[in-house]
């Protein structure tokens, strides 16, 4: 099945496609994405598993765009390799920040680390869910760095490209690629040293898996890596909300 004939998208054509592309490399189902939408897709960047992706999309010679959601709240070692990948490679990188007078309310109201005793739920929905929701409605796809073995409770069900379950619109199919779907860490960070990938300096203290600064914390020789994120909340609960499984409203 050739990009442009599941657009527009109906449920059944993006299982054939996700059938596909089951066993395919991350360069072609990142090509078929890229190809998808006319310009209306591009790929969400925070971490390692992004600039892999980046990194790919670079050598495909194809047009591609790339996103990331500003909290306010992420690591000055972040802000760095942001910088240091629109450098590298040459690209702009469109930022989206949360609502002002959102976070000034939860801010004002609640200090600026209420999710240690309320979760981090609310913060999240304010500083991340909501400003990705404003972005994905100027898309028609979007590309995650998103592995299966991240999570087996969350994640381990990820399809390499789906009808986004929690931010399609009504009567509007949003398209999700999850090109690094089957690959492991290891794979990961055996393509960032063999193309000289830029990364965060973070991975060398210890962390694995890195969002916000008070989130986040470096893990242990052979504790998962999602022991690193929201440490406080059991397991079962450890996403924000980027990456729901079904639509919420708000
Ligand atoms: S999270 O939901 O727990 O925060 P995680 O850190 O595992 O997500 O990242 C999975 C994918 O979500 C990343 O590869 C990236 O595609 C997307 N993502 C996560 N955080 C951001 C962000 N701040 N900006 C843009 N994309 C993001
Ligand atoms: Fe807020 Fe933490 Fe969620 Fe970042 S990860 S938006 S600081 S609760």
């Amino acid at each position: 099945m050739s990009p442009s004939s599941i657009h527009p998208f109906n449920v059944n054509s993006v299982r054939t496609l996700a059938r596909e592309l089951a066993n395919a490399t991350p360069q072609a189902i990142l090509s078929q994405a890229l190809r998808c939408c006319d310009q209306e897709v591009a790929i969400s960047f925070s971490g390692a598993e992004d600039v892999v992706l980046i990194d790919m999309a670079a050598r495909t010679g194809l047009p591609y765009r790339v996103f990331t959601l500003d909290t306010g709240r992420l690591h000055p070692e972040t802000y760095r390799l942001l910088e240091q990948v629109r450098e590298r490679y040459g690209i702009a990188i469109e930022v989206t920040f949360p609502d002002a007078g959102e976070v000034t309310a939860l801010s004002s109201d609640k200090g600026l680390f209420s999710f240690y005793e309320d979760g981090h739920q609310e913060c999240c929905q304010a500083r991340k869910v909501r400003p990705l929701r404003k972005k994905l409605a100027t898309l028609d796809a979007w590309v995650t760095g998103q592995r299966r073995d991240q999570s087996e409770s969350t994640r381990g069900g990820l399809e390499v490209v789906e009808v986004d379950p929690a931010f399609s619109g009504r009567g509007e199919q949003l398209l999700k690629f999850n090109p690094l779907a089957n690959w492991s860490s290891r794979r990961v960070w055996e393509y960032i040293r063999e193309h000289e990938v830029p990364y965060n300096p973070l991975h060398e203290r210890g962390y694995i898996s890195i969002g916000c600064e008070p989130c986040t914390r470096a893990v242990l020789p052979n504790q998962h890596e999602r022991n690193g994120r929201w440490w406080w909340e059991e397991e079962g609960h450890k996403e924000c909300g980027l990456h729901a499984r079904q639509a919420r409203s708000g």
